[in-house]
């Protein structure tokens, strides 16, 4: 079979890592002796694209996103463009147009990699963040200036969007992955103590959902007892469900516990399959070391690893997991996770460990 593939490098080190998980999986594809091949198109679409068009995209840009089998991304954002302008106008763009409603985010800890929680060697961690990636906090509900009062006595309101068919789904969501995993246990994650309405209807379909999945083991956490337990038990935590900024958060403290942001994978994914998903490392563009080969690429491998999989090629995926864990065990390692390698050593590296 043949994947057609859109790039959306975009910013940063968004472009140095699109190109070392493009070279991996075309090295995979190539040891497939024809099995499968992809074929790519790229989008030279971000903040540079920005500055000389006014636009994060083209016009008609999700026309011609649409009939990919995936859309393999980097990173969005930059100095030059205010950061809620970049965002919107491409990353959230394409996850709310093509109802890219389930963002799953794993972590776990990787051979050779030191994490601040790995206190004795028996502390695990292995686990799923979902999230909600259609509404809640980032529906982009509000408002300026609703006061009328102008400069000093400003009102802004920006509203958080719940709604029962949305939070279903991705609790659903949630539970059927937990079900796919050794510890079937999913953890939902709200703060629904102070924020009465919205989150107190994730909590009611959360429970409704759960009497569903008797043989999965539950729990209700506030998010902030939740970013400590993330912290001191994180041996307790399968799947963790959580609305867009709660998760989105969460998700960057998981990745930077198991040692690094540039290691977390993330996939967008539009369920039903009527649009392409999307695969993206989780972190940023990452402004202060762009463009010097330091960026870590694992996170965006990892993304190609769970496109594979989307891809209906699990086998493959999981190569390539254990090839990301070959090399970090043998210690080729990026400055972020304390070592020196750079970025094309690293993706050297995952090559041969394919080819081995
Ligand atoms: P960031 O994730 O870009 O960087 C945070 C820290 O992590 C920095 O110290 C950076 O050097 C480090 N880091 C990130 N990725 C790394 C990698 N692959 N290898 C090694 N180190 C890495 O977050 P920040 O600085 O808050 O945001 C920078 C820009 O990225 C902003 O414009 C922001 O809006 C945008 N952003 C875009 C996202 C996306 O496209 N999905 C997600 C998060 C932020
Ligand atoms: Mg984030």
């Amino acid at each position: 079979r043949t994947f057609r593939i859109a790039a959306i490098p975009a910013d940063g080190v968004g472009a140095e890592v699109v190109a070392s998980g493009r070279a991996v999986l075309d090295a995979l594809a190539d040891a497939s002796d024809g099995a499968f091949a992809f074929v790519w198109e790229e989008f030279p679409w971000g903040s540079d694209y920005y500055a000389r068009t006014g636009k994060m995209m083209a016009d008609d840009g999700l026309e011609q996103l649409k009939d990919f089998d995936a859309i393999y991304f980097g990173a969005v954002g930059w100095p030059t463009v205010p950061d809620h302008i970049s965002l919107w106008g491409l990353r959230l763009r394409i996850c709310q147009s093509f109802d890219q409603w389930a963002n799953v985010r794993p972590v776990h800890f990787l051979p050779g990699i030191t994490s601040p929680l790995r206190k004795a060697d028996d502390t695990e961690l292995d686990w799923v963040v979902v999230r909600e990636n259609s509404e809640g906090e980032y529906a982009g509900l509000g408002g300026r200036n609703l006061s009328g009062r102008g400069p000093g006595g400003e009102v802004a309101v920006q509203s958080a969007l719940f709604t029962e068919v949305g939070c279903e789904r991705i609790i659903r969501f949630a539970f059927d992955l937990a079900r796919t995993r050794t510890r079937r246990k999913v953890s939902s994650v709200t703060k629904s103590n102070a924020q009465q309405y919205g989150m107190v209807l994730w909590d009611d379909v959360f429970e409704r959902v759960a009497a569903d999945y008797p043989d999965v083991e539950t729990e209700s956490v506030l998010v902030d007892a939740m970013s400590a337990k993330f912290v001191l038990h994180p041996e307790d935590l399968s799947v963790v469900v959580a609305s867009n900024l709660n998760a989105d958060i969460l998700s960057d403290l998981g990745s930077a516990l198991a040692g690094s942001l540039g290691l977390a994978a993330s996939a967008n994914l539009n369920p039903e399959r009527r649009f392409p998903s999307m695969f993206e490392p989780v972190h940023g563009s990452a402004p202060d070391i762009a463009g010097q080969g330091l960026a870590n690429p694992i996170g965006a491998v990892g993304s190609a690893a769970l496109m594979l999989d989307h891809f209906g090629l699990p086998d493959q995926a999981a190569r390539l997991n254990e090839a990301i864990e070959t090399i970090t065990g043998a210690g080729v390692l990026t400055r972020d996770v304390g070592g020196s390698a750079t970025t094309d050593e690293v993706t050297k590296a995952l090559i041969d460990a394919l080819n081995n």
